[in-house]
């Protein structure tokens, strides 16, 4: 129908990119699927949800595409980035590590997809309170300094996930 070709004018392909068990994937479930996974294995390949997103009463598709953050369990890297608009770059507010690896998820992200992809660093596992090692300034410094948006977010009990999405596809738009 004509309403099925109109929705079909907007449909971005956005990727989730950063190390092994942030939480990339339990971030799709809670947005894509309100679903959360205590003991999720890690990916496997690559994974892809279409959601749709009411963005100022236009309807507008996102396709979020999901990989392994470990090396071994990751699709070819060029055909992951073709075409995305926007990209989600996580790490785990829990552990450092999942922090410095930005700078090179970043690299790979502009070595591989268009330079203005809108593009959001999310800290995860902001329900962690009590083992944070990544401070909300610190994330927020990076983020100032690379020119991206910035949001702490939590898969756990959902704080801020459809709002990172929604900044993404917004600016996009
Ligand atoms: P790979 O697929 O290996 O790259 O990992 P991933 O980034 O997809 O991580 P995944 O979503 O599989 O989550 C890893 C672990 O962290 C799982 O045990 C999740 O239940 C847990 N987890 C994910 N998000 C959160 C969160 O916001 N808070 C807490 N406390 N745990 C989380
Ligand atoms: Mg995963």
């Amino acid at each position: 129908s004509e309403d099925d070709n109109k929705s079909e004018d907007y449909l971005f392909k956005i990727v989730l990119i950063g190390d092994s068990a942030v939480g990339k994937s339990n971030l799709l479930a809670r947005f894509a699927r309100d679903e959360f996974y205590p003991n999720s294995k890690s990916t496997i390949g690559v994974e892809f949800q279409t959601q749709k997103m009411d963005i100022n009463g236009k309807e507008i598709k996102a396709q979020i595409w999901d990989t392994a953050g470990q090396e071994r369990f990751r699709a070819v890297t060029s055909a992951y980035y073709r075409g995305a608009v926007g990209a989600l770059l996580v790490y785990d507010i829990s552990r450092r590590q999942t922090f410095h690896s930005i700078g090179r998820w970043l690299n790979e992200l502009h070595t591989h997809s268009d330079m203005n992809v809108v593009t959001i660093l999310v800290g995860n596992k902001s329900d962690l309170k009590d083992i944070r090692e990544v401070s909300t300034a610190e994330g927020k410094a990076l983020a100032e300094a690379q020119g991206l948006f910035f949001m702490e977010t939590s898969a756990l009990d959902s704080s801020n996930v459809a709002a990172a999405f929604e900044t993404v596809v917004k600016e996009i738009y």
